[in-house]
């Protein structure tokens, strides 16, 4: 690999960049978490410190730090080299052929096309309006300077291009800025102008930092109400609307820290917050929340508070992020404004009440219950059929039993109807599952083999932690009997390597000092099962750990045994059939071995 790539490597630490995506426990010397790649509930994602790399055991995916970002990113190796190089400090020439996709040329358009607005709007004679504008939203300069807010002035004092000149001037292609979504392309004629014009400029930055489009706002002495109040980036090959969220590059920190992401529309709304010291808040940018989003929330807390309408009756769009969101399991509570119409007004009147809003959030069905019932008469029999059938329909969506039990109880005590019938209406509506997104597949089906190679897996990383029941074993477990090539000739290592020194000057540091030495593939190996030892045995003490060790080999005995009896059976069936008598008896007798040897070890 380039030194570049080892530079950058060294002066990271795998646990802190993989931190930012999952939560990492710490077991022994290694670090565990629910696996990012695939569906699990009990965690099989193990990174190792000391070797920098991680590694799945439910899905059997791993790497490095650089492995990982593509991975988790679906980014090519140079974008993670940018992503990392910048976390490492460490500089990248712009020329450096590894680096020339044409990804990053726009990402180097959008961030120095930011600044130049940026720069327009702090110095330019043409800003005056705007910075009057910003003055009176009442935003600070460091708020300025931290969201990079710009200006593009109007095309009666600039032209229609000066941003896409001064691009060019700075070595860009016309049709890269294009493919930034910076400029649009003239109808008439050839050549291009500038998408933003008489706008406050917004950056919108993925959760790295990198600037990957942009939102403008329209001064309202220009707004001639042809085009939108914000009008946006188009998609491009590094803006996807529904895969970034406003502010979330600086809001990661505090929604982690408060366990708890606040989700707003707008991005006043965001700024407004994050000068108020209320951070932990991103914005949807006037959509519906995706999937995506979700997800990448998910990676900091399961914990999100809306601030946008949602109606439990409509089919609206807040809806539909809610259901997702209801969906991946996340917990969700409503925040509800009453002072301003939205959080930005909010906080203009009162920070403190922006606070106290967020900190009185209802629970997503306290929310659905109260919105509904305060449109309802409960003494008409029409009303009440149609209360039943919303708040049934917010309720059917609760993936936790005991919660759903719980508002059928407050339904059935409002509308005065028994919980049973409620309970029957509501299975009755019942909808299939929802299919499984195809991004994330299950572990692999566990199949007799899968079984065999986890029980092998399971015992060599045992051997490794507590190497003193390696005894055990040499004396219980013949190492054709553990399933796979590597991890048979590991075993095979290990005995070699007991039996030349002997048990007093077994040294397992030496062991991996020669396996590192004479073979790579054995030395990952030992690492990976190294770290699945951590993995597995942290709850275990050393006695209940050798227990394991003698039920595992008890295990695989069995299973061997099993498959020699199956393969006997039908050898003894074929014989029968040629009516090979000898053979047949000769079989028979191994056969009747084979099962009383399976039967004492189930008696043990
Ligand atoms: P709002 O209309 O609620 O605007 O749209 P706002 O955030 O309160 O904006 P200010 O306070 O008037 O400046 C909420 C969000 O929806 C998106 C923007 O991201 C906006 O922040 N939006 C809105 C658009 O994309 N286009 C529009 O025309 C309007
Ligand atoms: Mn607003």
């Amino acid at each position: 690999m380039s030194s570049i790539t080892d530079e950058v490597k060294s002066r990271l630490d795998i646990i802190d960049i993989i931190s930012e995506y999952v939560q990492l426990k710490q077991v022994g010397s290694n670090w565990k978490a629910n696996c990012p790649f695939h569906n699990e509930k009990s965690p099989s994602f193990m990174v190792s410190k000391e070797k920098q790399i991680w590694h799945c055991f439910g899905c059997g995916e791993g790497g490095d730090v650089f492995g990982f970002v593509m991975k988790i990113e679906g980014m090519e190796f140079p974008e993670a080299l940018r992503v990392l190089a910048n976390k490492a400090g460490v500089k990248l020439e712009r020329q450096d052929p590894v680096l020339a996709s044409q990804r990053t040329r726009l990402l180097d358009i959008t961030e120095i096309a930011a600044r130049f607005y940026h720069k327009i709007l702090l110095e330019s004679k043409d800003a005056e309006i705007a910075r009057e504008y910003i003055k009176g939203r009442e935003l600070k300069d460091e708020t300025v300077e931290n969201f990079l807010l710009g200006f593009a002035p109007r095309v009666e004092e600039a032209g229609w291009d000066l941003l896409n000149k001064y691009l060019v001037q700075k070595g860009f292609k016309e049709n890269e800025i294009f493919l930034a979504g910076l400029s649009v392309k003239k109808e008439r004629g050839s050549g291009f102008y500038d998408r933003f014009r008489g706008r406050i400029i917004f950056p919108i930055a993925d959760l790295h930092g990198n600037i990957v489009g942009f939102t403008a706002r329209v001064l309202p002495q220009f707004d001639d109400g042809k085009m939108g109040k914000y009008i946006n980036t188009p998609q491009t090959m590094i803006y996807n609307k529904s895969q970034v969220l406003y502010g979330l590059d600086k809001a990661k920190q505090e929604i982690r820290k408060r366990d708890l992401a606040v989700i707003v529309e707008g991005n006043m709304d965001v700024i407004a917050s994050h000068q108020a010291g209320v951070a932990n808040v991103v914005a949807s940018s006037g959509t519906a929340l995706t999937l995506e989003q979700i997800k990448l929330l998910k990676r900091y807390t399961p914990n999100l508070a809306l601030s946008f309408d949602a109606d439990p009756a409509g089919d609206q769009a807040s809806e539909r992020g809610i259901d997702v969101a209801l969906r991946e399991a996340m917990n969700l509570r409503m925040i509800v404004i009453t002072s301003g119409k939205d959080p930005d007004e909010c906080i203009k009147k009162n920070p403190e009440d922006w606070i106290a809003t967020i900190r009185d959030a209802k629970s997503i069905m306290e929310y659905y219950f109260d919105k509904t019932l305060a449109k309802t008469d409960l003494t008409k029999v029409e009303d009440k059929k149609k209360t039943a059938k919303i708040l049934l329909g917010a309720i059917a969506k609760l993936a936790d039993k005991v919660e759903q039990t719980h508002w059928l109880q407050k339904l059935s005590e409002i509308l005065n109807v028994p919980e049973q019938i409620l309970r029957d209406v509501l299975n009755k509506g019942k909808k299939p599952a929802p299919a499984e997104t195809p991004s994330k597949p299950e572990a692999k089906p566990k199949t007799m083999d899968h079984r065999e190679m986890e029980l092998g897996e399971r015992l060599m990383s045992f051997i490794l932690k507590f190497p003193l029941n390696l005894e055990y074993a040499i004396h219980h477990l013949e190492p054709t009997l553990l399933p796979g090539d590597d991890l048979n000739e590991l075993y095979k290592e290990l005995v070699i390597y007991y039996t030349e020194i002997g048990e007093l000057e077994f040294d397992f540091a030496e062991f991996r000092q020669k396996m590192a030495l004479n073979n790579k593939k054995l030395a990952d190996l030992t690492n990976v099962l190294l770290m699945l030892g951590d993995k597995d045995l942290a709850e275990l003490n050393a006695e209940e750990a050798e227990n394991e060790i003698v039920n595992i080999i008890k295990y695989l005995k069995r299973d061997y045994i099993s498959r020699e009896i199956k393969k006997l059976e039908s050898e003894i069936k074929k014989a029968d059939k040629d009516k090979n008598l000898s053979v047949g008896n000769d079989l028979i007798q191994e056969f009747n071995k084979l099962i009383e040897e399976l039967a004492k070890l189930n008696k043990e």
